[in-house]
């Protein structure tokens, strides 16, 4: 039904603090990945692999290199932005059921990427469409997502072996949650609003958008 698509696309939310840590079934997992896996990708590349992370150890280590980089991040902030950021909880790493780590392969298909020729971010894109994919697919399955980017890719590469070459794109925070905010975080802690889409429209040339 249409109107259950454009349900689950807004009430999609970027999940922290409501993960339950409940376990995920097997099949639910599969369906999850399996609509990220049927996500379009620039020539038919399909640029990306999912790591499924539930080693505590391995998500602990992540979790505390998170913590440094949101201090590296925090330390750019004047006081009063510093002051707002210091109550924004960024991850859900050791509360969620488990992690999926999505990587970008520039190699695959390559050279003769249909598509890809003139913008080499083409790749990139597809792999941010299998992302999206994922996020609707948990959504619709009652799961909670989370995107973690607080993290330097070397150091995401070494942990997971991950190797030269291929990117980590996204660390997802995935599963249970008690229920989805009707509100996104960022806008319940006053760092930034959602636009109204007529200031995002433009009609036929740049700059003529209403907002
Ligand atoms: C590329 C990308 C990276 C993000 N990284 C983080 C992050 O590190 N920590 C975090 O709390 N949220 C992160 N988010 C979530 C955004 O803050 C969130 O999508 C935005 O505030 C809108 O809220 P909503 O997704 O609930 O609608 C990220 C989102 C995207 C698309």
């Amino acid at each position: 039904m249409i109107s259950e698509l454009y349900d689950v696309i807004h009430r999609r939310r970027d999940v922290r603090g409501q993960f339950t840590g409940a376990p995920i079934t097997a099949e639910v997992l599969d369906r999850v990945l399996a609509a990220a896996h049927a996500a379009p990708s620039v020539g038919m590349s399909q640029p990306w692999d999912f790591i499924v992370v539930r080693d505590w150890a391995v998500r602990e280590a992540f979790h505390r290199h998170v913590r440094h980089e949101r201090e590296v991040f925090a330390a750019t902030l004047d006081t009063e932005a510093a002051e707002r950021f210091a109550n924004i909880k960024i991850d859900g790493v050791l509360e969620s059921t488990l992690s999926i780590v999505v990587t970008y392969d520039a190699d695959r298909g390559a050279p003769a990427v249909l598509g890809r020729h003139a913008i080499a971010e083409t790749g990139l894109y597809s792999v941010c469409l299998a992302i999206q994919n994922l996020w609707l697919a948990a959504t619709a399955e009652q799961l909670g997502v989370g995107w973690v980017s607080f993290y330097r890719e070397a150091f995401l590469r070494q942990l997971l072996d991950i190797p030269d070459g291929i990117r980590p794109v996204a660390w997802l925070c995935v599963g249970p949650v008690t229920h989805l905010e009707a509100v996104p975080d960022l806008e319940q802690h006053g760092w930034r609003r959602r636009r109204p889409l007529h200031a995002a429209v433009h009609t036929d040339r740049w700059g003529s958008a209403q907002g």
